[in-house]
């Protein structure tokens, strides 16, 4: 199986076996998807689970979101952790209703000009929402791509993450329908979440193993590769 089997076994084995099921996984509406990436991207699901659906119904929209007050904001925030989220999720949505008439932007390059969300972020909200053909490339990401392609460089320096995020887009599938971007983006973050884990990962269950050079290297858990962390 060459590289292009990649994004196929991902996409299959997402749709049998990755999460499903998820509040946020039943729209396409950005609003909805932001909010959970921004809540998603340092506390666990099963927490998410809990604030996503309070902090939605009293701010339904990105409208009643950025007429809030930083005190309701930062009030359902409260627990979460990490407040500086709340405070550009508050800016972004205000900046989101001034200057964009009240819709996200719908590419990842726009998405990355607004407070909070980073590359990664918004890489994920296009590709849920838009089918915008462009990989996520967060921590889990980079050490499910390292392992699968036995990647020698060090993560450590600049230029390997330049070449990484080329590898992450040189994986992705071919003239992709939008099911086809969600399964494949919620799919890199199942792997590196259920089964690529950064010490034990579960081999015998990962539908990679058949293509992993990590894998066939004897050694999966050697990648990635840091000298300074
Ligand atoms: N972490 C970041 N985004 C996520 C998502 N959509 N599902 C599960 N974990 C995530």
């Amino acid at each position: 199986v060459g590289v292009g089997g990649f994004a196929r076994l991902l996409i299959d084995w997402q749709r049998l076996h990755g999460r499903s099921g998820l509040p946020w996984q039943a729209t396409r509406d950005p609003y909805r998807v932001w909010l959970s990436e921004v809540m998603l991207q340092q506390t666990q699901v099963s927490t998410v689970l809990d604030y996503f659906p309070r902090f939605l119904s009293r701010f339904p929209t990105v409208h009643a979101l950025a007429e809030g007050s930083s005190d309701e904001v930062m009030a359902l925030w409260s627990g979460l952790g990490y407040y500086s989220r709340a405070r550009n999720l508050h800016r972004c949505a205000q900046i989101v209703v001034s200057e964009h008439g009240g819709e996200f932007p719908n590419s990842a390059l726009a998405l990355q000009t607004l407070p909070g969300i980073g590359v990664s972020t918004a890489a994920a909200i296009a590709a849920f929402c838009f089918g915008e053909c462009i990989s996520i490339l967060d921590g889990n990401v980079k050490r499910v791509l390292t392992r699968v392609m036995a990647y020698e460089g060090d993560v450590s320096l600049a230029a390997s993450q330049k070449e990484l995020w080329h590898l992450a887009q040189s994986m992705l599938p071919h003239a992709p329908s939008i099911d086809d971007m969600g399964a494949y983006t919620q799919g890199l973050m199942d792997l590196g979440a259920t089964l690529c884990m950064r010490s034990k990962p579960a081999c015998d269950r990962c539908p990679m193993q058949p293509i992993c050079h990590g894998h066939a290297s004897g050694e999966p858990t050697r990648f990635p590769i840091k000298s300074r962390r």
